[in-house]
C-alpha cells in the first residue's frame, strides 16, 4: 500500500483515517463541498450525485487503494430526500468501485451497522442485513456494487462513531457538547443500544486491514453496547460536564423522520482474531479522545518552530 485515495476526506471518519494513513502512504484527498485545507496534496472536489464527476474530476489519477467513506449520511435526510441518498451511497458507490477497478486498486468501503433491523443485536458478519430506513438500504446497496464490481475488496460496517474531530465537521459528541454549551436539554434515548466506535481504533482497523489484502466484511463497533442515554452521562464524567441537562427519553417519545432500530450493536470477534485488534470500551475511549483534544489544544497554543 503507497498511494491512497479517501474519498470524504474533509468528514469526521475521512479526516482520522487521513491522520492515521499520513505516515504510512502517499494521500489523495476527494471531498464534497468543503473546501480541501490541504492545499499542498493531491485533493479533489466532485459531487458523487452527479453520474461521471467522480471520474472527471479524478482525472488520470492512479492510486492502489481507495478508502470510500464519503455518503450521505444522515438517516432523517435520505429518509427526505431517497432519491439522492440512492444517487450518492448506492450509484456514486458504484461509480467509486469502477474506478478502483479499473486501476487492480483495493476497495475499502464505508457501511454501517444500520443495514441491520435492530431486532436480535450483537450481530456478526453472518448474518441477514435488513435495513428499516433509506440509509440502511442505500448503503447495502453500496455494498452490493462493491461485491459485484470490485476484485479486491473490503466492507467495514461501521458502528456509532466517536473521537477527535480533527476538521470541519465532528461526531455526535460534538454535537452533544455544543448544545450542552449553549444551555440546552438534550433527550437521549435509553432504548436504543449500539456499539460506538472510536475512531481511533477504528482508523488502525483499516490500516490493518488494507495490509493484510484479504477480501472480507468485517463488524467494527467498539468494546461494549450501551444506549445513547448511558453514553452520553459517561461522555459527561470523563469530560466534565453537567449530565443533569441530560432528558432519558425512550424512542417512541420523540419524533424521527427515519425509522431507527433498537438494537444495531456488533460483535467485533473477527476482526479481534483476524486482525488482531480489541476495539477499546466505552471510557477507555473517552479518555483517549481527551487526551488527543488535550494535546491539539497545547499544539495550537505553542509557537511555531521555525
Ligand atoms: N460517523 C458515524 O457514526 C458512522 C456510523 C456508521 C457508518 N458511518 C459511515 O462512515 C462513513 C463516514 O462517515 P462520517 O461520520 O465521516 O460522515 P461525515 O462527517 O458527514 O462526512 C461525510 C463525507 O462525505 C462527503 N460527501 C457527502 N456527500 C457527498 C457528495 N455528494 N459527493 C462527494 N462527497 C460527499 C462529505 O464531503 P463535504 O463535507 O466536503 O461536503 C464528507 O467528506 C460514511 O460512509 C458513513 O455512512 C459513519
Amino acid at each position: 500500500m503507497r498511494t491512497v485515495l479517501i474519498t470524504g476526506a474533509s468528514g469526521f471518519v475521512g479526516e482520522n483515517l487521513a491522520h492515521r494513513f499520513a505516515r504510512e502512504a502517499e494521500l489523495a484527498r476527494a471531498y464534497g463541498n468543503q473546501s480541501p485545507r490541504a492545499k499542498a496534496e493531491k485533493v479533489f472536489s466532485l459531487d458523487l450525485a452527479v453520474r461521471d464527476n467522480f471520474t472527471r474530476a479524478l482525472g488520470d489519477l492512479t492510486v492502489d487503494t481507495v478508502i470510500h467513506t464519503a455518503a450521505m449520511v444522515s438517516p432523517d435526510q435520505c429518509e427526505k430526500d431517497p432519491h439522492m441518498a440512492q444517487a450518492v451511497n448506492a450509484e456514486g458507490t458504484r461509480e467509486v468501485a469502477h474506478w478502483a477497478e479499473a486501476r487492480n486498486a483495493t476497495m475499502v468501503y464505508f457501511s454501517t451497522d444500520l443495514v441491520f433491523d435492530g431486532k436480535k443485536g450483537a450481530y456478526n458478519e453472518g448474518d441477514a442485513p435488513a435495513p428499516l430506513n433509506v440509509y440502511g438500504r442505500t448503503k447495502l446497496a453500496g455494498e452490493e456494487e462493491v461485491l459485484r464490481i470490485c476484485t479486491r475488496w473490503v466492507i467495514i460496517r461501521l458502528a456509532l462513531s466517536y473521537g477527535t474531530t480533527r476538521g470541519a465537521r465532528g461526531d455526535w459528541t460534538l454535537s452533544m457538547r455544543r448544545a450542552l454549551d449553549a444551555g440546552k436539554t438534550l433527550h437521549l434515548y435509553t432504548d436504543q443500544f449500539r456499539t460506538p466506535a472510536y475512531v481511533g481504533d477504528t482508523a488502525e482497523a483499516v490500516l490493518r486491514l488494507a495490509r493484510c489484502g484479504r477480501n472480507g466484511i468485517y463488524h467494527m463497533g467498539g468494546g461494549e453496547r450501551v444506549s445513547r442515554y448511558d453514553f452520553g452521562r459517561k461522555f459527561c464524567y470523563i469530560f466534565g460536564l453537567d449530565e443533569d441537562r441530560f432528558v432519558p427519553v425512550r424512542m417512541e417519545e420523540t419524533r424521527m423522520d427515519a425509522p431507527r432500530a433498537t438494537d444495531c450493536s456488533l460483535d467485533t470477534e473477527k476482526i479481534a482474531r483476524e486482525i488482531g485488534l480489541v476495539p477499546c470500551g466505552v471510557e477507555q475511549g473517552l479518555r483517549l479522545q481527551k487526551l488527543e483534544e488535550e494535546a491539539l489544544a497545547e499544539a495550537d497554543r505553542s509557537p511555531p518552530r521555525d
